[in-house]
């Protein structure tokens, strides 16, 4: 086992106020079924994933990232990954164990090196995905999530060397995009204090999209950047703030890297990057999605 690595995003977990408005909206209008729920844990899955779930909404006081799922590819990956963290003097949460979420597992927890708790876990049994229809407008899988980070080259280093994720472009020295599997960007990371700037779910192509960004509008959820098509990436986008004020994104379309032939790009900053077809003038852009504040939950275990 020469260089263990996280293989797949798996899901991203959510914590915050008002547990039963924010699990009802994850359900409708987003568009997650909900696969489980204590009144205080509730679990989404997306219709087109394998993946047992790829939301986790957990009822705290205060907004913050609960913990980010990843995945490795065998039990022996994960025994690897877990004991090559501890050496580098990654704080650990968990040691490897059995794990007793949906689609069970086995894995482990660590802070990244902002302070974002982290689980790393094989042998999740996966679920039937089926393949969305034409005008389905709900995610079909968990696209990505995009991280402030105060120190982005750290940022990029500890992502790159501890759990042995590529670069896969840049904006300018601002903003890196980065992969563990074949999609353009897993996560990618923004400046600022360490926090959640938003998570993604891609759509089945841009229409579905667009269908989607359609209901949420009626729905009266503010839609704060978009629609439009980035060039990093690729893909089409639609910013919206849930009721407890994260932003999450609607995606289509986005890149799928060949490892053997890409080559990072460094795109220059400037509105036609990231906004190709100039529609997102009718939304506030990128200022919409709130300053980012430090996370609350940083360098805390969350308790489940
Ligand atoms: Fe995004």
């Amino acid at each position: 086992m020469s260089n263990p690595r996280v293989s797949k995003l798996r899901y991203v977990g959510l914590a915050g106020p008002d547990f039963a408005v924010e699990r009802n909206f994850l359900h409708d209008p987003w568009g997650l079924p909900e696969v489980a729920s204590d009144g205080e844990l509730a679990y989404f899955r997306a219709e087109g994933s394998t993946e047992p779930f790829i939301t986790r909404w957990r009822g705290t006081a205060q907004r913050g990232l609960d913990v980010i799922g990843f995945a490795a590819d065998s039990r022996a990956d994960v025994d690897a990954l877990a004991q090559k963290l501890a050496r580098s003097g990654v704080k650990m949460i968990t040691e490897p164990h059995r794990l007793d979420s949906p689609g069970g597992g086995y894995g482990f927890r660590c802070f990244d090196g902002d302070g974002h708790a982290l689980e790393i876990s094989s042998d999740v049994a996966p679920v039937a995905a089926r393949a969305l229809n034409r005008g389905e407008s709900i995610p079909a899988v968990l696209s990505h999530v995009v991280l402030h980070t105060p120190d982005i080259k750290k940022a990029v280093a500890f992502y790159e060397e501890q759990l042995g994720f590529k670069v896969s472009d840049w904006l300018g020295d601002f903003m890196s995009f980065l992969r563990c599997d074949d999609v353009h960007h897993s996560i990618a990371f923004i400046p600022g204090p360490p926090c959640l700037n938003h998570v993604a779910y891609e759509m089945r192509d841009m229409d579905e999209m667009m269908r989607g960004a359609g209901r949420l509008m009626k729905n009266k959820v503010p839609l704060k950047w978009g629609p439009g098509r980035h060039t990093a990436g690729n893909n089409t986008f639609s910013y919206f703030f849930d009721p407890v004020g994260n932003s999450l994104e609607y995606t289509a379309e986005v890149d799928r890297v060949d490892d053997a032939t890409w080559k990072p790009t460094v795109y220059p900053p400037g509105f036609e990057i990231t906004d190709q077809w100039g529609t997102s003038v009718l939304s506030d852009g990128p200022q919409g999605m709130g300053k980012p504040v430090p996370d609350p939950a940083l360098w805390q275990a969350p308790p489940v």
